[in-house]
């Protein structure tokens, strides 16, 4: 596997911090030793976040091509514009960013905090439309593309979480000969690696930077987009890429793609009842801060199938924390007591 062929911008502080969490480990039964890989804290970069890693292969990309502009789309608390806004103001570029209707919300400031918030502090041309959820290529981003080259702009696309781009998943390969490295000062290596995945290119450069050394099966990914066909369907795709990119040396079997799909529900970026109580746990025991869209949901799946026994006793789960913390601000009301 060569992935140092490809040229990285550092936009984060380098190997992120993993940690044991003691008191959630002996809250689920002490049986299973988690641990978390705290990518919500790789950068200073307004909050940071998992898309920090996929654009630091992007940025010479984004470099070379002269573009003045970086389009991108996602939900209106998206994390990932958000990042694309601060890598724009990083770089000295134009942000143009569609955020889309893609969750039903309570809270009347919902649109105001949070990481739209941050987005339209760091100058980015931030516009609301009332599409609703969909990982897929979407016209509005198609649209707004258009509209910068009218404008005489120089675009440069970005789709939504960075997934379909053509070297999206190789910032995951990197996390995994990350934890290599990290296991080997160690002393032991994870059973299991537990991921929220929505757009694709997070686990899928996990899987492939595991792959290398035949595990890409204990990656579990904990689907939070409630279209499970769709993500499972887009990891193949990147998977498949990305292993060709990186020169894997083998294909990748459709049994090493794993997706659990059993706590998405009842919507995208709608909390259950037991994702919120995944959320206070974590808090309430390690003070380690999930949101409602995505690690609130990872973090109630790495729970639930702790308590059914799904990771063998003596395993060690590495929880990868992808950040996301900003988006609690638009769930104030459902978290008003806590
Ligand atoms: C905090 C957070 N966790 C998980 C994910 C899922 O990652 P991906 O879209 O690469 O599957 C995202 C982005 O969509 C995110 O912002």
């Amino acid at each position: 596997m060569n992935l140092a062929k490809f040229e990285r911008y550092p936009l984060t502080f380098g190997p992120t911090p993993i940690e044991h969490l003691p008191r959630m480990t002996e809250a689920l039964g002490g049986k299973v030793q988690i641990y978390a890989k705290r990518d919500d804290c790789n950068s200073g970069l307004a909050m940071g976040g998992n898309k920090l890693r996929k654009m630091e292969y992007l940025v010479p990309d984004i470099i070379a091509s002269n573009a003045d502009t970086l389009v991108s789309i996602g939900g209106v608390q998206s994390n990932h514009t958000r990042m694309v806004a601060a890598v724009a103001a990083k770089l000295g570029l134009k942000c143009r960013l569609v955020q889309e209707s893609w969750v039903p919300h309570e809270d009347a400031v919902y649109d105001r905090v949070g990481n739209i918030l941050l987005t339209r502090l760091m100058g980015a041309d931030s516009r609301v439309v009332e599409d609703g959820f969909d990982i897929g290529i979407r016209q509005s981003w198609e649209d707004a593309i258009r509209e910068v080259e009218e404008e005489g702009g120089k675009p440069y696309p970005i789709p939504a979480g960075a997934s379909v781009h053509k070297l999206g998943g190789l910032g995951y390969v990197g996390f995994a000969e990350e934890v290599r490295a990290q296991e080997a000062e160690l002393g032991f290596k994870f059973d299991y690696v537990v991921v929220c995945v929505v757009t694709g290119s997070t686990q899928a450069g996990m899987i492939v930077g595991f792959a290398a050394d035949d595990r890409a099966d204990k990656v579990i990914g904990i689907d939070g987009s409630g279209t499970p066909e769709q993500t499972w369907a887009q990891v193949r795709d990147i998977v498949t890429n990305t292993a060709e990119l990186v020169e894997l040396g083998r294909e990748v079997r459709d049994d090493e793609i794993v997706i659990n799909p059993d706590y998405a529900y009842p919507a995208y970026g709608v909390p259950s009842k037991e994702t919120s109580d995944a959320i206070r746990f974590a808090a309430q025991t390690e003070a380690m801060i999930t949101d409602p869209v995505y690690e609130g949901k990872s973090m109630q799946g790495m729970m639930d199938l702790v308590k059914k026994g799904f990771f063998p006793d003596g395993s060690k789960v590495l929880y990868a924390h992808l950040g996301g913390a900003p988006a609690l601000n638009g769930y104030s009301y459902t978290y008003r007591n806590g």
